[in-house]
């Protein structure tokens, strides 16, 4: 059902958008990864090729809407559709608001709200032509505040909002729109190293299978809004 559908997930170098990629060609996609840096591309993709080119690396920062559109025409070129954007790149800083920088606030809501909105657009007249699927990694931080979240918390409530909307602006054009919203997951964000004591914690092939399972609902269902967490987290 899925093999040859083409897929493009924005920051597939580690992390979540790593465990979609491999989760999309187990599937027989075609997958496009992005990176900010060429090399961890490149990395990525010399790990999962397995000699069918069903992926490709870009260097794109979503902060340039410039970038993003190159990213989207690089792909068409390729493979001539884009049936699936991952909208996965995202960055944290976590400071109460006496600290919080104006350069930390201003990454966090470039990268992980204006950032989405660039991918969106740019990528949003193939999926239309696809009548493919859109799907934004917010975090349970789009709904839930915390003391040195105003940042994230405020990227991430933006971000749900921001899903939302578009979901009920193009479901008439037959392009789906979800927001994954995960708990904790086991990746490199914020500088942590994942290891055996992150056991607990969802992993990002669980987040992989997640997709597959939205992406091959029956086309009449939407589930629009999707919070995971982890089943059983250690007890305060
Ligand atoms: N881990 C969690 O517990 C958790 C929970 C809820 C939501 N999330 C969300 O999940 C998403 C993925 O995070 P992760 O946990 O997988 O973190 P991660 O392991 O640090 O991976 C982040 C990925 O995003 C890419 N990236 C960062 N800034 C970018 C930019 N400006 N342009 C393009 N790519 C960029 C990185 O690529 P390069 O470094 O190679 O550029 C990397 O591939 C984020 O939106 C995060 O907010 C994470």
């Amino acid at each position: 059902m899925l093999k040859d559908k083409v897929a493009y997930i924005t920051g597939g170098t580690k992390g979540i958008g790593l465990g979609i990629a491999k989760a999309m060609l187990d599937q027989g996609m075609k997958v496009a990864i992005t990176s900010r840096n060429q090399t961890a591309a490149d990395q990525t993709v010399k790990d999962l090729d397995d000699g069918a080119g069903n992926i490709i690396g870009i260097a794109s920062d979503v902060r340039s809407m410039e970038s993003e559109k190159s990213a989207v025409k690089q792909i068409l070129d390729k493979w001539g559709k884009l049936d699936v954007v991952i909208a996965n790149a995202g960055v944290g800083h976590f400071a109460s608001i006496q600290d919080l920088t104006e350069q930390q606030w201003k990454e966090v809501i470039d990268i992980n709200l204006t950032g989405v909105f660039n991918t969106t657009k740019s990528s949003l007249e193939a999926l239309k032509n696809s009548k493919g699927y859109l799907i934004t990694i917010a975090s349970l931080a789009g709904t839930n505040f915390f003391a040195k979240g105003s940042a994230y918390n405020a990227s991430k409530f933006g971000l749900v909002g921001f899903s939302q909307a578009v979901m009920m602006d193009v479901r008439q054009d037959d392009v789906k729109v979800t927001t994954i919203m995960p708990g904790s997951v086991s990746t490199y964000f914020n500088n942590h190293q994942p290891s055996e004591t992150d056991a607990w914690k969802i992993q990002p092939e669980d987040i992989g299978k997640l997709v597959i399972d939205l992406i091959t609902m029956p086309a009449r269902s939407l589930p629009s809004k999707v919070e995971i967490r982890p089943s059983k987290p250690p007890k305060k």
